[in-house]
């Protein structure tokens, strides 16, 4: 493991132009997570880095549903983590699940207070979405399926108005620097301008937040924005951090199959309102695969859809008599998506298909959100907080956002000392050049990892497509070992792969067609270092490397 931890020294902080102070809390990722981590830090000075112009690089902008919160009439805080418990298939942390579900209420009226126009009635209540495996509804909604984009939209206002963060856009993040003794002192970025040839910017931080969202773009297809590549899990990894249920990767089973990349998604509150699926010989095959039919856990239908793709039929999602003519006031989002590819949704089926939706896997946190790094915290998707288990209720990636970015900010405030924290005006926005183009080799090494990801870590694994998934992804590491956004991507790629391989058995969104049954004996969840992977390398390579058994003496 060694090999993998870089250290930096003092002299390497060149500093660079615009450049944050040296009390900064450094937070990489401008989604719902690390927006709000700021603002809950605030006035304490912070620097979000944004590896796009605010709000264009984040999943939660693309966040349909909404946010899943015990806030209506006959609902419960305990029921809302029971059903989590549930969705998560027996590996779901049960205080973190009803630490979350006590605390959304509140963080749902704090993003009231940053101006969330959530959907109210007459009265003033709250209008409630239901998605599979809530036993209540219990999704609250922004004009239909708007919620992320009004989120972020809100949260982006309020973030420019609070003088203590500053916005670095534009720039990458590519490792974590750390200090001899192990506390992560900073993070080095990538110059857009200087992609591919080694230049970069060294940042030092009181404390680093990792919020660099999901997995979505080492995958063929996903409804994940492109800047989802699973960086920052090879960047803890690399610097010694715990990561927890990398095999654990959702898939949605309604994207629009229309050949776009990324796959826009059909939000499953349509399916809340009734619409069904049905395949190209006019069948409604769910109900026979479960008697919840289309809301049936997201796992389950994922895995119908792709059956019945497997077997030669195309799979539609059927909304014609549940919302028909009420399709473009009421999901004024998905409606806008099928217009772009052509369909009415009103009056025509939607051709749909499963594609990677969310990673419960991710850097391990305790309930601080802290990693098993000092200095180090992380927050979102990114993390993994125990939460979410082997299968994410839906709607709940918003909200555990929410209750650790506050709980985050409220442990970095607590353990800093005060001498480490500045308290100068800082310059506002630092835009950076704009995301500078891939060139043509890595794209075709990332296409390569995309599609060996969708092919044999998708949503149907068995033991030898993940054996000759990791064999292929060393192949593409050794040949892109200089490139640092490809090495990132290959290896967090190859920590999903590896742990998918060491658990024989299915249990929420991962399947085995090897080993079909969930094993009571495996209810557990996986803690792995970049040592651990490294050890599996070793042993593999020793047992291709021995003489074949009828060999030995
Ligand atoms: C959806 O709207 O179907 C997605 C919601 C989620 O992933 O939580």
């Amino acid at each position: 493991m060694a090999a993998h931890k870089k250290r930096y020294l003092a002299t390497d902080f060149k500093g660079f132009k615009g450049e944050p102070g040296p009390g900064d809390v450094v937070i990489i990722g401008a989604g719902l997570a690390g927006l709000f981590t700021a603002l809950k830090l605030a006035p304490l000075p912070v620097t979000v880095i944004a590896a796009a112009p605010l709000g264009e690089g984040a999943s939660s902008m693309w966040a349909q549903g909404g946010i899943a919160a015990a806030v209506g009439e006959g609902d419960s805080t305990a029921k809302h983590a029971a059903d989590t418990i549930e969705a998560g298939a027996g590996i779901v942390d049960p205080d973190v699940a009803r630490l979350v579900a006590d605390e959304g209420p509140d963080r749902i009226r704090d993003l009231l207070g940053y101006g969330v126009p959530f959907d109210r009635d007459l009265e003033g209540h709250y209008v409630l979405s239901k998605e599979a495996a809530h036993s209540e509804k219990r999704v609250v909604r922004v004009s239909g399926d708007k919620a992320g984009a009004a989120i972020m939209q809100a949260l982006i206002a309020a973030v420019r108005a609070t003088p203590s963060i500053r916005v670095l856009e534009g720039y990458e993040a590519d490792d974590l620097i750390v200090a001899d003794g192990g506390r992560v002192e900073g993070v080095r970025l990538i110059r857009p301008t200087a992609l591919g040839n080694g230049r970069y910017a060294f940042v030092p931080a009181s404390a680093v937040v990792l919020a660099t969202g999901g997995v979505g773009a080492l995958f063929a297809l996903t409804t994940n924005p492109s800047y989802a590549k699973g960086e920052a899990l090879a960047m803890a990894a690399r610097a010694g951090a715990v990561i927890a249920d990398p095999e654990f990767v959702q898939f949605h089973p309604t994207a629009i199959d229309a050949g776009i990349d990324p796959a826009p998604l059909a939000t499953e509150a349509l399916r809340g309102e009734g619409a069904t699926l049905i395949n190209s010989d006019g069948e409604r095959f769910m109900l026979a695969i479960d008697p919840r039919g289309e809301l049936a856990p997201r796992d389950v239908v994922a895995r119908a859809v792709y059956n019945e793709l497997n077997a030669g039929r195309r799979v539609y999602l059927d909304c014609r008599t549940a919302i028909g003519a009420h399709f473009a006031k009421e999901f004024p989002t998905v409606w806008g998506h099928c217009q772009r590819a052509g369909i009415d949704p009103s009056t025509d089926l939607i051709p749909v298909a499963p594609a990677e939706h969310y990673h419960m896997g991710g850097i391990a946190t305790d309930e601080h959100g802290r990693t098993s790094l000092t200095g180090l915290w992380a927050v979102g998707e990114v993390a993994s907080t125990g939460l979410h288990g082997a299968n994410r209720l839906a709607s709940n990636s918003l909200l555990e956002a929410v209750v650790f970015g506050a709980r985050v900010a409220n442990d970095i405030r607590e353990l800093l000392p005060n001498d480490r924290i500045g308290h100068f005006v800082v310059p506002h926005r630092i835009p950076g050049s704009g995301r500078a183009a891939d060139t043509a080799s890595r794209k075709e090494a990332m296409q390569a990892l995309r599609n060996i990801m969708t092919t044999h870590v998708g949503v149907q694994r068995s033991g030898r497509g993940l054996k000759k998934a990791l064999t292929e992804l060393k192949a593409l590491e050794a040949s892109n070992a200089n490139d640092r956004v490809l090495s990132n991507m290959l290896l967090a790629a190859r920590m999903i792969a590896a742990a998918a391989l060491l658990r024989k058995e299915s249990r929420g969104g991962h399947y085995r067609v090897d080993y079909p049954q969930t094993n009571p004996a495996l209810a557990q969840r996986t803690f792995i270092t970049l040592a651990d992977l490294d050890a599996m390398d070793d042993v593999s390579k020793r047992r291709s490397e021995a003489p074949p058994l009828a060999a030995c003496p």
